[in-house]
């Protein structure tokens, strides 16, 4: 009965396609983010407010992801990270982590194909070695499988945190130093975002949160230094294609200064 409730919910209005034509007319092809990061935020209210577990919130949250990923690889991104699960979330009981980390394999193993022939590659960021082996086991799977695609890069965070992320680049680089490889006086803001998760991308131009809550919750601290905020109250499970257009239409509105002046 509930899969037939989250069905009814997720359907996409003809109003909606309108909306969605509309405003991909709007884009400007020539003021295109390059990368856009989403906090996957408000599953658990979502289903909360249907009288259903928390955990359908988080599969009907599924159903939000795969229209995204699709939509970001039509508009033509070159990199869409997502927050699925952070350095924080083990402190939820043992049932919801259990059941996000089935719901990531299930994830990764059905919708590998079509993201390798919608010539997605598909990187998981974050602390992988603490995940349970059958989540380590899919994500190597799947980045095995898409790491020749050239179209969308998708990042997953998961077991991700800024801070963790932040710790491990200084790690690494103090290895470096110890190893006679690198000097202290060679240190700068390149290195250092050379040993992050995200090496070789762009920041992100666009930061998304949905559900309402108005902060970053440890996602990307480094890379946020200059990033558009875009904050919606839709919760996760029902956010579309639209919104994400919604956003992109509205970043290209913006004046990005840089600390500079745009006169
Ligand atoms: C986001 O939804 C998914 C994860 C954090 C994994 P939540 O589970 O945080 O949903 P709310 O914020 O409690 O509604
Ligand atoms: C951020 O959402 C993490 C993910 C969406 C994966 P949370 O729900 O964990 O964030 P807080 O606890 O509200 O800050
Ligand atoms: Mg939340």
């Amino acid at each position: 009965m509930f899969k037939n409730i989250v069905n009814l919910v997720r359907r996409t209005s003809d109003k909606d396609i309108d909306q969605e034509n509309l405003l991909k007319d709007a884009l400007d092809s020539s003021r295109m983010p390059r990368h856009v990061a989403i906090i996957m935020d408000g599953n658990g209210r979502w289903a909360r407010r249907r009288g259903m577990p928390r955990s359908l919130g988080h599969r009907a949250g599924v159903e939000s992801l795969r229209e995204v990923v699709k939509a970001s690889s039509e508009i033509g991104l070159e990199v869409l990270t997502v927050y699925a699960f952070s350095t924080e979330n083990w402190k939820r009981p043992r049932e919801e982590v259990d059941s996000l980390m089935d719901l990531l394999v299930e994830y990764l193993y059905k919708e590998i194909d079509d993201l390798v022939k919608n010539n997605v590659r598909v990187r998981a960021i974050g602390k992988l070695d603490e995940l349970p082996p059958r989540a380590q086991e899919a994500v190597v799977r799947a980045h095995e499988m898409s790491e020749k695609c050239t179209g969308l890069n998708f990042n997953i965070a998961l077991n991700y945190g800024g801070r963790a992320e932040l710790e491990d680049a200084v790690r690494r680089i103090g290895a470096k130093v110890a190893a006679g490889e690198l000097s202290p006086g060679d240190i700068n803001q390149g290195v250092i975002s050379d040993h992050l998760y995200t090496a070789g991308q762009p920041d992100p131009d666009i930061l998304i949160r949905p559900a309402g809550d108005l902060r970053v919750s440890n996602f990307l601290l480094w890379q946020l230094a200059y990033t558009e905020f875009w904050l919606t109250d839709v919760m996760w499970p029902d956010f579309k294609k639209v919104h994400l257009i919604r956003a992109v239409v509205d970043f290209q509105r913006r004046n990005r200064r840089f600390g500079g002046l745009n006169e």
